[in-house]
């Protein structure tokens, strides 16, 4: 059992500051998905708990033990990474049995060991291949069997998925869940792709600009977003984030018509809501029409977007709807399913 203590953990590469005062929890068995767009410094974070960086501030405890000069080694944390790091001149049997060999596990106690793993990821067939033999999907596979090739304290990944091609994703993300559960290691896993934190986490932690803005589950962090950054990073589309001025009952956005809503005070607001969550149809508060911007056909559902000032605004309708691009189209803001957000800050105010 392995439980992660991230303490007022700071990283800063000369003057910029890349991690800032980060403290995370992380539960014994748990499956935390760290999410943020390129660059906020989820890789960082991820070496500090491995030990290839070093903190310039705070504290990192495994089991309530600073691991903070601990060398990489000492931690016994397994990694996965984006590009799979195997070794190009070893068959896939030798890079499964790599960390074996290098903790002087014996040859046949290795070769048991190897067969076990690389059955659990069905590569099985392919140990006596090399590397540059095996498709983007089964190098990954590799990867994921040498990091669970021995019984680490923690499971450390950074994108392992994002080299594979859409439809292969969802097949590997659904193995490493699998795989996750079988096995019950402490897992922090790094990934830009919010649905891949939404389907694989038990929480996701948020960050932007080196600061962790949400931590939750992912239905949490899905349907009570704490700012307009979280609301408009999850969910495909995003959040819908309005720019409205709130004057005596009715709000209205740059060049729009007045709309009869109530806001939690007047002035500026962020107005959130969610696609599925617009209603088509009109009369009572909320009521409003536009112009449809672009039709999509989606298989299961439609996507009607319309311009709204300068704004993109996606609205989900039925599978069956058909509407022509510049039709009028009469619409409803859902008035138990709005989010609003302090228009500097955007701090979630709940009305
Ligand atoms: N060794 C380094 N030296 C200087 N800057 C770095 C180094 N590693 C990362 N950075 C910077 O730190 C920031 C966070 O990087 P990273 O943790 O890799 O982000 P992410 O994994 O979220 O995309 C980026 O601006 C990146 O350019
Ligand atoms: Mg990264």
């Amino acid at each position: 059992m392995t439980v992660i203590d991230l303490q007022h953990l700071d990283k800063r590469f000369g003057n910029t500051p890349v991690v800032r005062d980060l403290n995370l929890h992380i539960a014994d068995r748990e499956f935390l998905v760290l999410l943020g767009p390129s660059g906020c410094g989820k890789t960082t974070t991820m070496r500090m708990i491995a030990g290839l960086e070093e903190p310039s501030g705070g504290d990192i405890l495994f089991d309530k033990q600073r691991v903070n000069d601990l060398p990489t080694r000492g931690r016994d944390v397994a990694m996965v990474f984006q590009n799979y790091g195997l070794y190009p001149h070893m068959s896939v049997f030798d890079n499964i049995g790599y960390p074996l060999k290098l903790r002087g596990i014996p040859r046949e106690e290795r070769r048991v060991l190897v067969e076990r793993a690389a059955d659990r990821v069905h590569l099985k067939p392919f140990l006596h291949r090399m590397p540059r033999e095996l498709s983007g999907g089964q190098r990954q596979r590799v990867a994921l069997a040498r990091a669970v090739v021995r019984n680490p304290r923690v499971f450390l990944m950074d994108e392992p998925l994002s080299n594979l091609d859409a439809k292969l994703r969802v097949t590997a993300r659904a193995e490493i869940k699998h795989l996750s559960e079988e096995l019950g290691v402490t897992t922090v896993y790094v990934t830009h792709d919010q649905v891949e934190a939404m389907t694989l986490a038990h929480r996701v932690a948020v960050m932007h600009d080196g600061i962790i803005q949400q931590l939750g589950r992912p239905e949490d962090i899905y349907s009570d977003p704490a700012n307009a950054f979280v609301a408009g990073f999850i969910g495909s589309p995003a959040m819908n984030l309005l720019p409205v001025t709130a004057q005596g009952g009715a709000i209205r956005w740059a060049g729009g018509p007045a709309i009869e809503l109530q806001a939690p005070g007047e002035g500026a607001w962020t107005l959130g809501v969610r696609a599925e969550d617009m209603q088509l149809g009109d009369g009572g508060p909320g009521s409003f029409s536009a112009e449809v911007f672009t039709f999509e056909l989606l298989g299961d559902c439609t996507m009607i977007n319309l311009k709204l000032d300068e704004q993109v605004v996606s609205v989900k309708a039925p599978k069956d709807l058909r509407l022509g691009r510049g039709a009028r189209v009469a619409l409803r803001l859902p008035l138990d399913r709005l989010y609003w957000f302090n228009a500097l800050t955007g701090h979630r105010v709940r009305s």
